[in-house]
């Protein structure tokens, strides 16, 4: 590992998801001098797992839809305690985006009258999805990538970035090594933009591969950045649970836009059982009510399958806790019985092959077994609403790994349009700061001399912790004690038992050399892990009431008084996470009669 190569960029971009590539097209486009570095092969991103659908008020479905309705229901999931600022940006350019990403060559499923196609999904009110069949999140990545080489942007793979490199107060690069060949890469930048997304890896059960271990969040607390919303951690309703090898892996929200319904072990649709009084006004109360929105929407109240992720999770989890669940672990997803079969092979192509390959189950005649899967951070890098900088000159951060649009809860569909929107503006500005530094500021040898050394350390240890092993324990600590229904004394134990984590990594060792070696990835892995996992704790430990996705047994009720706040995490002197309360800008009196209006 002697020795490191220099490559120099006015911009690099962390992450080639959604994110990163909008982002890096922008900047690109902005004149600079623009690089990707992602931990794997290009392409290989969890923004594919949005699978159902982009949403934005393209009205080609629903004529009365339009960006204020948009805006009203991303506030009304995350259970108004949004960035308002961001969520009125989100919805006034989410439309432009994703017809700029059409003619960019995405290809979208159509209306007969050959316009966008868009379907129904949680917490919306009118069909907003513009999708390609159940593969939406591909085309995405599909289409941003080929734009992003089109534009000559450097691209460099299997390439981690373990610090930001600073000169006393401003982004000066990053420092990363090859995972393949352990080659170390220093990045001179006058800006980075992370876009890194979520964290999935802290959890058993995730819909999440192995990339998403917290890198972006960990970097940026690093650096000086601040954490906030960290309490609200996403467990999508739906994921595979069987075979045990594939449990977690996401099955589209799109199953129940497209009609699915939710069934327990007794065949009933549970669904109606768990109807929030905040929601109850537009959801059917009976199967009979809910089918005749399928036939016409208009006047009609909604199934109760599309109420917000939030609460749909937790009606399964408690299902199941009540004996009323499958055979292995689950609640039944019915679409066998509400589609044809070849509706279902049209609509849900993936979602087809997927249980036909890997579960042996065909969709077109049986119902799936489904749970819920952590599968997205509303929490993040606290960032400017408009520019998507961060409190560090310099660094700037968009797509999951930021957070403010989605509150407490965020809505399908929300994520890809979220990346689209902020991954430009990010590029944008993050080019502009950078045009206007006459030259790269400068780092220190030492500083890299010092972050190299704690990379190889691990390699060093002739006997000591497992890294994989503490991983399997900090994903058992977090699936029990910090998951969809919570505790103050279950989250003081995670507290206590992160503590311990943290201690035991100081001894962590991998055998073998820095040639791919995954034993070694997964120690250095166990540093973002670990600040993830705690500023998780903590925040949901001082949440001390029941919003959006953050459930607390011992507070149930959500209490108005704490939407007025956001919970920060930053590091203090020595490093060591501390929290705070950040107070909620006001609202505008016009964004406010539009959520008293609409
Ligand atoms: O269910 C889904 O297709 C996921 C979409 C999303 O997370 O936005």
């Amino acid at each position: 590992m002697a020795g490191y190569r220099v490559h120099e960029y006015d911009v690099l971009v962390v992450g080639a998801g959604g994110a990163g590539l909008r982002a890096a097209i922008a900047a690109a486009q902005e004149g600079a001098r623009t690089a990707i570095v992602c931990k794997t092969l290009l392409g290989k991103a969890h923004t594919v797992m949005a699978e159902g659908g982009v949403a934005a008020a393209l009205a080609t479905v629903d004529s009365e839809d339009n960006w204020r309705v948009h805006f009203r229901d991303t506030m009304r999931g995350g259970k108004l305690i949004n960035d308002w600022r961001m969520a009125m940006i989100h919805a006034q350019e989410a439309p432009d985006r994703v017809l700029e990403l059409e003619e960019w060559g995405a290809v979208f499923d159509r209306t007969a009258d050959g316009r966008i196609l868009q379907r129904p999904f949680g917490g919306h009110r009118y069909a907003r999805l513009a999708h390609v069949g159940d593969r939406t999140g591909l085309e995405l990545v599909r289409t941003l990538q080929q734009k992003a080489l089109s534009l000559g942007i450097d691209v460099f793979m299997e390439t981690s970035i373990v610090r930001i490199l600073k000169d006393s107060q401003r982004v000066a690069g990053a420092l990363g090594f090859r995972r393949d060949t352990g080659e170390l890469l220093v990045f001179r930048a006058k800006a980075v933009v992370l876009a890194t997304g979520g964290i999935g890896k802290c959890y058993k059960v995730t819909s999440n591969s192995w990339e998403y271990t917290g890198d972006g969040q960990a970097l940026a607390f690093w650096a000086g950045a601040e954490l906030m919303d960290m309490e609200f951690v996403q467990f999508h309703p739906t994921g595979m649970v069987w075979p045990p090898s594939v449990r977690g892996v996401l099955v589209t929200e799109a199953v129940r836009g497209e009609g699915g319904v939710l069934l327990n072990s007794r065949g009933e649709r549970f669904m109606f059982h768990y109807i929030p009084d905040y929601y109850r006004a537009e959801t059917a109360e009976t199967p009979q009510e809910a089918d005749r929105w399928y036939h016409d929407k208009r006047n009609n109240r909604r199934p109760p399958e599309l109420l917000p992720r939030d609460v749909v999770a937790r009606a399964i989890n408690a299902e199941i806790k009540a004996g009323r669940g499958s055979p292995h672990g689950g609640v039944y997803l019915d679409i066998a019985s509400r589609r044809s079969p070849k509706e279902i092979k049209h609509l849900l192509p993936s979602m087809y092959e997927q249980f036909a390959k890997l579960a042996d189950v065909d969709i077109t005649k049986e119902p799936m077994e489904v749970g819920p899967t952590m599968h997205y951070m509303m929490g993040g890098i606290r960032v400017d609403p408009e520019t998507a900088a961060t409190s560090v000159p310099g660094l700037y951060a968009a797509g999951e790994v930021a957070c403010g649009l989605h509150g407490a809860n965020r809505l399908g569909g929300n994520s890809l349009s979220d990346l689209l929107v902020f991954g430009r503006r990010a590029g944008i500005y993050a080019a502009r700061y950078a045009n206007s530094l006459p030259q790269a500021p400068t780092f220190s040898g030492d500083e890299v001399e010092t972050a190299a050394n704690e990379l190889i350390e691990p390699l060093h240890r002739a006997d000591g912790e497992n890294p994989f092993a503490l991983q399997a324990e900090l994903q058992e600590t977090m699936q029990n004690l910090v998951g969809i229904v919570r505790t103050g004394d279950e989250l003081k134990e995670a507290l206590h038992k992160i503590q311990e984590l943290k201690d035991r990594t100081k001894r962590v060792a991998a055998v073998g050399d820095v040639i791919y070696n995954p034993g070694w990835h997964m120690a250095i892995s166990l540093g973002p892990l670990l600040v993830v996992a705690e500023a998780i704790a903590l925040s949901a430990l001082e949440r001390r009431e029941s919003r959006g996705a953050h459930t607390r047994d011992d507070y149930p009720k959500e209490d108005p008084h704490q939407a007025s706040f956001n919970l920060v995490v930053s590091a203090d002197l020595q490093g060591r996470p501390q929290l705070r309360k950040e107070p909620r800008p006001e609202m505008p009196q016009e964004l406010k009669k539009i959520l008293e209006e609409v």
